[in-house]
């Protein structure tokens, strides 16, 4: 099996005043990844941050040791925090126009650019631009998508992002019936990263993890705890359990 449960935090509803030190506090309690949502009061009705900011945040936490990373022992993934990494930042790019940001966003040090099917009538320039600008990429679905919209697509990208509510705010309502989408796809694709986002935490993930997504974002549930390593082990060993299953099945 090519992937591995990963876990990022979405810093949508932290306190955006002290991001590089909410940053910082996620990784430090066992985050695999950052997911930074930006949103351009177009595309949906919100508005976040954009590149600058981006930069800022990546010179503030530069090239640290990277307490979140895994690794892969007898077949099991475990954590170490001996290893030297640099920080992966997957970019949510709730915007009208992804084509715009693509070079910006490479430039201050993304690492991944999830943009979303419904923005744009040509992914496969836009596919093709961030590959040649040395980030991953990302297609997103919104709830009214239907998985077979992004099916033709699958084999040229990294991640498929399965949007589990209305994006545009943190803090909403999952929506369970999403999770026929995600276990297509994981049926289709089997090695293809699968990313849920939007109200996922404990009393969620593992309808996510059955359903076969490896990517898993969640804002307030680890945010808004008093205990988000707790929350983020939880939703990591409910992962792990479920890609273990998956595999032994096969
Ligand atoms: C919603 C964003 C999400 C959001 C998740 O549009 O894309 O990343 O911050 O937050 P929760 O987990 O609180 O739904
Ligand atoms: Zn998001």
């Amino acid at each position: 099996m090519a992937y591995g449960c990963r876990i990022g935090p979405s810093i949508l509803n932290s306190d955006l005043a002290r991001l590089g030190t909410e940053c910082r506090r996620m990784l430090d309690c066992g985050a695999d990844y950052l997911h930074l949502d930006v949103m351009d009061g177009h595309f949906v009705p919100n508005i976040t941050f954009g590149h600058p900011v981006v930069e800022c945040l990546r010179k503030e936490l530069g090239q640290e040791p990277f307490f979140g990373h895994r690794v892969r022992e007898g077949g099991r993934l475990t954590h170490s925090s001996h290893l030297m990494g640099s920080i992966f930042v997957d970019m949510h790019m709730m915007v009208s126009k992804p084509e715009q940001w693509v070079k910006p966003m490479a430039v201050a040090g993304a690492n991944q650019y999830t943009f979303h099917l419904e923005a744009t009538n040509n992914p496969g320039p836009l596919i093709k631009d961030i590959r040649e600008s040395c980030m991953k990429v990302g297609l997103a679905i919104k709830p009214g998508t239907s998985v077979e919209e992004l099916a033709p697509w699958a084999n040229q990208i990294d991640m498929a992002l399965v949007m589990t509510v209305e994006p545009g705010f943190g803090g909403q309502k999952f929506m369970g019936d999403m999770m026929q989408k995600v276990h297509w796809l994981r049926m289709q694709f089997p090695s293809l990263d699968i990313e849920v986002d939007g109200g996922v935490g404990p009393d969620t993930i593992h309808k996510c993890a059955e359903a076969g997504a490896n990517m898993i974002v969640s804002g307030s549930a680890v945010m808004k705890s008093d205990d988000p390593r707790s929350v983020i082990n939880l939703l990591r060993n409910v992962c792990v359990e479920a890609i273990q299953k998956r595999s032994l099945d096969r």
